[in-house]
C-alpha cells in the first residue's frame, strides 16, 4: 500500500473518530474501523456460506459501535464481547498487528466463511483470554495452527474446519498441539476440526463436557479409544473419512446417558459385526453413518429400537442376512442406504410411511416388490438396482409416488410388460432406470414421459420406438442400448436433445440410417452394432468418445473427421469403409484409441503421428492396407496395442517399434512381411511386450534369438498381473484375434496377463534356440509350420506357464525331452508332423493330449499313441486335472454360462477365458458382465490352486 494511501486512511479515520468521546468506546471503535478497513468486500469470498452480506458496510461513526451489525458489548463495562462477522464477504489477511487483537475482552468471535487468502492463523488469537467461542471455519486460513490456541482455556467451542476447495490449502495441527489443546481446554463442549491435517492417533483425554466432536478427514490413524464412546454428554461424533483409523464397538455399554444423536464413523475400519448393544443404548440416535466400515454379519435386530432415527447409512460393507421388518417400520426413518452389501431374502412390508429415500442397490435381495411401497407418498428416491428382485413391475405400485425423482430397478429379474404410463404420474422425475431385466416396455396409452427427465436408462427393455420421449427436453444421459429400435432417429428427437444430450447410447439396435448427429454437447456417442448405412455422419462438435462400429457404413471416411479434435476414442471397426485413411487423423493428439479393423480400407497407413500423440491403441486389422509400417509410429510413446494384422503390408520386421516403452500387444499376422529378424544393438527392446503375433508372413532365417533375448515382460512372472485387469476402460476394450488350440479366436477383452508368441507359418529355419525356455511367462507358444530342425530344447521344461504349445509341421527330430512332462499347465500340445522318435514322456497332463497331438512323426511310442513303451512310467495319476474337449462342450456353453467357468478352469486361463468370450460374443449381449467377472475370478482361483498343485508336484519330483 502506498504511503499516501496510508495517510489518507489516517486522516479519514481521524475524521470519523472525532465525534467519539467516551472510553473504552473510542478505542474499540478505532480498532473495529481499522479492522474493517483492512479488507475488501467480495460477494463470493467463500464457498462456505449459503447466504452472505457485508455486515461491516453499515459500520460508521454516526452510531455507537455497540449497535453495529455483528457487534455486542457488555452492558456494564461497555467492552465489545462478541464479534460476529460470519459470512461477511471479507477478503484480506489478518496479521499479528491487526487491530482485532486490541479487542481483548472478546468472549465470542465468529469469522466463518470469509476469505483470508490462505494466510496463517496468528498466534495473537491465543491472547483472547476470555474467549469462549472461536469460529474460523471455512475462511481460507492455511499453515500451522499456532500452539497458542491451547492457551484459550475458557473455550467452550472451537471451530476451525477448512473448506474443501481447490483454492484452499490445508491447515495443519501438530500431534503435540492437538494433544495439549485437548488437555488444556477443559471447558470444551464443541470441537470442530474438519479437514485439518492432524495425522495423529486419538488421545485419551477428552473434556467430559464434550457434546460435539467433529474430526472428519484429519488423517487420524490408530485405534479409536473406547473411552470416546463413553463420554457422558456426547451428542455428535464424526470421525469419518479417516481411512487409517480402526475401531471396536463397545460390546455392552455405550454412553450411559444415551446422549448420542449423530454418529458418523464412515471409512473407519471395524472388521466386525455391528453389536446388538447399539440399538439398545443409542436410543436418541437420529443419524447413523457407517459407510465403508468393513462391517460384517447381520444387521442387529436391535436397530429397530432406534425410534428416532432419520438417517441410516450402512452402505458399502459386507453385511449379510435379511433386512428385518423392524427396520422398515422405524417411525422416523427418512433415508435408508444399505447399498453394496450382501443382504439377501425378500423385502418385507414398509410399515413406516416417512421414508424419503431408499437405496438397496447391489445386494442379493429377491422376491416381489412389497405392495406397501405405494404408501410411501413422500418417497423421492428408490434405488433397487443390482439385486435379484423378480415379478411384475405393477403400475399401481408407483401411481401414488408423485414425488419420485429417481427410480432404478435395473439389473434385476423383473419380467413382463411395463407400460410407460407407470411413470406418467410422476411430477418431476429426473432419473429412471429399468435396464437389463426381462421386461418389455409398452406404451398402450400413448403417453409421454415428463419433460424434467435428465437420465433415462432403458437398455434391453424391448423398446421399439421413441415416441414416448417426445416431451423430454432436458435429457442428458440416454441409454437405449440393446433394444429393437428400427429405422432412423426422428428429427424431433435431435431437436429436443441437441443442447442437452451428453451421453447417447443406442448401440445394439436396428437403426438403419443416421444422416447427421446434430448434438452440440455430446461427450459420448455410441451407435455400435446397428444396421446403419450410408456414409459416416460427423457430429458438429467433437465428442470425447465416438463409437459407430459394427454397422454397414460405407464410402470413404471424410477428412472432416479430423475436425473432431477432442476425440479420445474413435471406433469405426466392422463397417465397409473404403478408400484411404485420412492422413490428418494422426494430428488429433488427444486420440488414444483408433479402431478401424475389419473394413475395406486401402492405401497407406497415415504417417503423421507426432511426438504429441496420445495413441494407446491402434487397430487396423483386416483391411487392404499397403506399403510399409509408418516410422512415425515410433513417436507414439504411449502405444500399448498395435494390430496391423491381415493387410497387404510389405516390409521387414519393425525392430524400431521396440523402443516404445509401453507396447504390450503387437500383431502383424497375415501380411507380406519378410526377411530375417535381425539383431539390434539397442538395449531393452520391447520391454513390456506380452503378445507378439507374426504368423502367416514370410519371415526367414533363424528364429529371432535376439528378440527373445529382450521381451523382459515374458521373462518374469509378475504376481501383480494376476488381478483381472484389461486393456481399455468400460467404454472400450481392446480385442485381438489369436490362434488358440489350433483355431483363430477373437479375444474380446485382453487381460494384462495374456502372453502369446506366435511365429507360425513363416519360413524360419534352423534349430529352436534354448533361450526360448527363458520366456517363462509365455502361455501360448506357436512355432508351427516353419522349417525348424534339430531337437526340442530341454529348456522348454522351464515354460512353467505355458498352456498351449504348438511345434507341428516342422522338421524336428530326436526324442521329446522328458522335461516337457513336468508342464502341468499345458492343456494343448501339438507335435505332429515332425521327425520325432522314442517314448512320449508321461506326466500329469499326458492324458489330456490326444493321439493326433503326436501323429505324423517317425517313431513315437507310448500313451496315447501306443500301449507299450519300454520306459513307460506314469507319474502321479492322482494329480490329474480334468480337461474337457473344446468341441464337445461348446454346445453346453450356449445353455449354461457357469459351466463355461468350469471349462475354463480345466483348460487354463487364456484358453478358458477366450472360450468364454467366444461364447458370449456368439450368445447373449454383454450385460452378463457380472457373470463374466465372477467366472474370471473362478478361473483365477483355479489357476492359483493349480500353481500350488504344480509346486507340490515339483517338490515330490525332486525326490525321484
Ligand atoms: C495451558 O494454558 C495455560 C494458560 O491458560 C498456559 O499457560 C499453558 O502454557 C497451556 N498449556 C499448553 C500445553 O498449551
Ligand atoms: C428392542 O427391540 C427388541 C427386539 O426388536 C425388543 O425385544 C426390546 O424389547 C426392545 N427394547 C427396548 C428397550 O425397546
Ligand atoms: C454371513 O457371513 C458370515 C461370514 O462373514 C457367515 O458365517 C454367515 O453364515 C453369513 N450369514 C448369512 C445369513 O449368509
Ligand atoms: C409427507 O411430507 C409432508 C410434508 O413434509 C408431511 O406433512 C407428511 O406428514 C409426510 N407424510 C408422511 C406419511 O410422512
Amino acid at each position: 500500500m502506498g504511503y499516501a494511501v496510508i495517510m489518507l486512511l489516517i486522516v479519514f479515520l481521524c475524521h470519523e473518530v472525532s465525534s467519539i468521546s467516551t472510553l473504552p468506546h473510542k478505542h474499540q471503535t478505532i480498532s473495529l474501523l481499522k479492522f474493517k478497513q483492512s479488507f475488501t468486500i467480495h460477494p463470493s469470498a467463500s464457498g462456505f456460506c449459503q447466504e452472505s452480506y457485508p455486515k461491516t458496510s453499515s459500520w460508521n461513526t454516526s452510531r455507537d459501535c455497540c449497535s453495529w451489525d455483528g457487534v455486542v458489548c457488555d452492558d456494564i463495562t461497555g467492552h465489545v464481547i462478541e464479534l460476529d462477522l460470519g459470512c461477511s464477504e471479507l477478503v484480506g489477511t489478518i496479521d499479528s498487528n491487526s487491530s482485532l487483537f486490541q479487542l481483548s475482552h472478546l468472549q465470542s468471535l465468529d469469522l466463518t466463511g470469509n476469505n483470508f487468502s490462505n494466510s496463517h492463523i496468528s498466534p495473537e488469537f491465543g491472547k483472547f483470554s476470555s474467549l469462549k467461542h472461536l469460529d474460523l471455519s471455512g475462511s481460507y486460513f492455511s499453515g500451522q495452527i499456532p500452539s497458542e490456541i491451547s492457551h484459550l482455556s475458557k473455550l467452550h467451542s472451537l471451530r476451525l474446519s477448512t473448506v474443501f476447495s481447490i483454492y484452499s490449502k490445508k491447515l495443519r495441527l501438530t500431534t503435540h498441539d492437538f494433544k495439549s489443546l485437548l488437555q488444556n481446554l477443559t471447558q470444551l463442549r464443541e470441537l470442530d476440526l474438519i479437514g485439518i491435517n492432524i495425522s495423529s492417533t486419538i488421545p485419551l483425554n477428552f473434556s467430559s463436557h464434550l457434546t460435539t466432536l467433529r474430526l472428519t478427514y484429519t488423517g487420524l490413524y490408530g485405534i479409536i479409544p473406547e473411552s470416546l464412546f463413553h463420554l457422558p454428554n456426547l451428542e455428535t461424533l464424526d470421525l469419518s473419512r479417516n481411512y487409517e483409523l480402526s475401531g471396536y464397538f463397545p460390546k455392552t455399554k455405550w454412553n450411559s446417558s444415551a446422549s448420542l444423536v449423530g454418529l458418523d464413523l464412515s471409512g473407519v475400519n471395524f472388521s466386525d459385526n455391528l453389536p446388538e448393544s447399539l440399538g439398545y443404548h443409542l436410543t436418541s440416535l437420529r443419524s447413523l453413518f457407517l459407510r465403508s466400515c468393513n462391517l460384517r454379519g447381520p444387521i442387529p435386530e436391535s436397530l429397530s429400537n432406534l425410534t428416532r432415527i432419520k438417517y441410516l447409512y450402512l452402505n458399502r460393507n459386507s453385511l449379510n442376512g435379511t433386512i428385518s421388518p423392524g427396520m422398515l417400520s422405524l417411525p422416523s426413518l427418512k433415508y435408508i442406504d444399505l447399498n453394496f452389501n450382501h443382504l439377501s431374502g425378500p423385502l418385507e412390508d414398509f410399515k413406516s410411511n416417512s421414508l424419503i429415500s431408499i437405496n438397496l442397490e447391489g445386494n442379493q435381495l429377491q422376491g416381489h416388490l412389497p405392495h406397501s411401497i405405494q404408501n410411501l407418498v413422500n418417497l423421492t428416491c428408490l434405488i433397487l438396482s443390482f439385486n435379484n428382485f423378480s415379478g411384475c413391475v405393477d403400475v399401481s405400485l408407483f401411481s401414488n409416488l408423485k414425488q419420485l425423482l429417481c427410480l432404478s430397478l435395473s439389473y434385476n429379474n423383473f419380467s413382463g410388460r411395463v407400460d410407460v404410463s407407470l411413470f406418467s404420474n410422476l411430477k418431476q422425475p429426473r432419473y429412471l432406470s429399468l435396464s437389463y431385466n426381462n421386461i418389455s416396455l409398452t406404451n398402450d396409452n400413448n403417453v409421454t414421459l415428463p419433460e424434467s427427465l435428465y437420465t433415462l436408462e432403458l437398455a434391453a427393455c424391448e423398446v421399439k420406438e421413441l415416441e414416448f420421449l417426445r416431451s423430454t427436453k432436458q435429457l442428458s444421459y440416454l441409454d437405449l442400448s440393446n433394444n429393437k429400435i428400427q429405422g432412423r432417429i426422428p428429427d424431433w428427437a435431435w431437436s429436443n436433445w441437441m443442447f442437452s444430450l451428453q451421453d447417447l447410447d443406442m448401440s445394439h439396435n436396428m437403426l438403419t440410417s443416421v444422416d447427421s448427429i446434430p448434438l452440440q454437447f455430446a461427450d459420448i456417442i455410441d451407435l455400435r452394432s446397428n444396421l446403419l448405412q450410408g456414409s459416416l455422419p460427423i457430429p458438429p462438435i467433437s465428442p470425447t468418445y465416438f463409437f459407430i462400429s459394427q454397422n454397414n457404413l460405407s464410402e470413404e471416411i471424410p477428412s472432416s473427421i479430423c475436425n473432431l479434435t477432442s476425440l479420445v476414442m474413435l471406433d469405426l471397426a466392422g463397417n465397409n469403409f473404403r478408400g484411404e485413411i485420412p492422413q490428418c487423423l494422426g494430428n488429433i493428439t488427444a486420440l488414444q484409441v483408433l479402431d478401424m479393423r475389419h473394413n475395406n480400407l486401402s492405401g497407406k497407413i497415415p504417417t503423421t503421428f507426432s511426438n504429441e500423440s496420445s495413441l494407446r491403441s491402434l487397430n487396423l486389422h483386416g483391411n487392404k492396407l499397403e506399403g510399409k509400417i509408418p516410422r512415425s509410429l515410433a513417436n507414439c510413446k504411449d502405444l500399448e496395442v498395435l494390430d496391423l494384422g491381415d493387410n497387404h503390408l510389405i516390409d521387414t520386421f519393425p525392430m524400431w517399434l521396440g523402443t516404445l516403452p509401453k507396447l504390450q500387444v503387437l500383431s502383424l499376422r497375415f501380411n507380406e512381411l519378410h526377411g530375417p529378424i535381425r539383431t539390434s544393438r539397442i538395449e531393452n527392446m520391447f520391454p513390456e511386450l506380452r503378445i507378439i503375433d507374426l504368423s502367416y508372413n514370410v519371415f526367414s532365417g533363424n528364429l529371432p534369438s535376439c528378440l527373445f533375448h529382450h521381451l523382459k515382460a515374458m521373462r518374469t512372472i509378475d504376481p501383480s498381473m494376476e488381478a483381472p485387469r484389461y486393456f481399455g476402460n468400460t467404454y472400450y476394450q481392446d480385442s485381438i484375434t489369436v490362434a488358440i488350440k489350433g483355431s483363430d479366436r477373437e479375444i474380446v477383452r485382453i487381460l494384462y496377463l495374456y502372453t502369446v508368441i506366435d511365429l507360425s507359418s513363416n519360413k524360419f529355419r534352423g534349430q529352436i534356440p534354448s533361450i526360448v525356455g527363458d520366456l517363462i511367462a509365455v502361455r501360448i507358444l506357436n512355432l508351427s509350420q516353419n522349417g525348424l530342425q534339430g531337437h526340442i530344447p530341454p529348456s522348454f521344461g522351464d515354460l512353467s506357464s505355458v498352456e498351449s504349445l504348438d511345434l507341428s509341421g516342422n522338421q524336428l527330430s530326436g526324442e521329446i525331452p522328458q522335461q516337457l512332462a513336468s508342464l502341468t499347465t499345458l492343456s494343448f500340445l501339438n507335435l505332429s508332423h515332425n521327425h520325432l522318435q522314442g517314448c512320449i514322456p508321461q506326466g500329469p497332463q499326458s492324458h489330456t493330449f490326444e493321439r493326433n497331438s503326436f501323429e505324423g512323426n517317425d517313431g513315437l511310442q507310448g500313451f496315447p499313441v501306443s500301449r507299450s513303451c519300454t520306459d513307460d512310467r506314469v507319474l502321479d495319476t492322482n494329480d490329474i486335472v480334468s480337461g474337457l474337449d473344446d468341441e464337445e462342450s461348446n454346445s453346453e456353453f450356449q445353455s449354461d454360462f457357469r459351466k463355461g467357468a468350469l471349462m475354463g478352469y480345466g483348460s487354463g486361463l487364456c484358453i478358458g477365458l477366450s472360450i468364454i468370450y467366444f461364447m458370449l460374443s456368439s450368445g447373449k449381449p454383454i450385460w452378463l458382465a457380472r457373470i463374466i467377472l465372477e467366472m474370471e475370478h473362478k478361473i483365477m482361483r483355479g489357476r492359483r490352486k493349480k500353481q500350488r498343485r504344480q509346486r507340490n508336484y515339483r517338490r515330490r519330483n525332486n525326490h525321484f
